[in-house]
């Protein structure tokens, strides 16, 4: 799918752009933001070169990345990004990620946010199944993925490697047939 733009009842995703850089930059370069997160925070070059090479998998195809920008839903400045990643071996199944700018949070935006996403993977790209990996102290996380009718189905053992350390991963999953009841976005 090209061209993405899905609006929920206070969110809207669409496609990322070079414009997005700062704002995306105010997430992932974020000490609070990236607390959980398996990456120390990056300098905006690093955004940049994240938002370029989103850019460029748009056009791929099959496309498999997906890397959008959340924003009010009359449009605005971004002051998210959502990430939807199709593996390549299991194409009905996608990985997806989220940062929200801090100055959100705590509003119920998180759990809209992957409630759309959701939407987006399930009835627009048609997936079966789509996942997400947490840390263990993410409790935010793992209440907006709970909320959002994301279950938990495992614990990855040392996972990743996140500052200096081995760290595991929580695993939510939705499956298409079991969204219907969480899909009201
Ligand atoms: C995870 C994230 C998207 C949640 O966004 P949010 O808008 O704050 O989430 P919500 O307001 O929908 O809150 C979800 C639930 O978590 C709770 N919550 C929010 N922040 C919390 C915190 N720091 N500690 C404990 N609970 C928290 C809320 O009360 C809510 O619970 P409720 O539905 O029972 O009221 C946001 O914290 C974020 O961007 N974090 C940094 C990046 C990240 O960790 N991404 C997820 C990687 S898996």
């Amino acid at each position: 799918m090209r061209h993405v733009e899905i609006s929920g009842k206070r969110l809207r995703l669409r496609e990322v752009t070079l414009d997005d850089v700062d704002a995306l930059h105010a997430v992932y370069g974020d000490p609070t933001a990236t607390e959980h997160l398996p990456f120390d925070p990056r300098t905006r070059e690093e955004v940049e070169e994240g938002v370029v090479e989103a850019i460029k998998a748009a056009e791929a195809e099959p496309r498999r990345l997906y890397v959008l920008a959340v924003t009010d839903v009359d449009g605005g400045e971004a002051f998210g990004v959502a990430r939807l990643h199709i593996e390549a071996d299991h194409p009905h199944s996608a990985e997806i990620g989220l940062g929200l700018r801090p100055d959100h949070w705590g509003r119920g935006i998180g759990t809209d946010l992957i409630r759309l996403i959701l939407t987006f993977g399930f009835r627009h790209l048609r997936l079966h199944r789509i996942w997400g990996a947490r840390s263990p102290a993410n409790t935010a996380a793992q209440l907006a993925m709970l909320v959002a009718g994301m279950v938990e189905e495992g614990r990855i053992r040392h996972h990743v490697r996140a500052r200096g350390a081995w760290r595991d991963s929580i695993v939510h999953s939705a499956l298409e047939d079991e969204w219907e009841g969480h899909r009201d976005v």
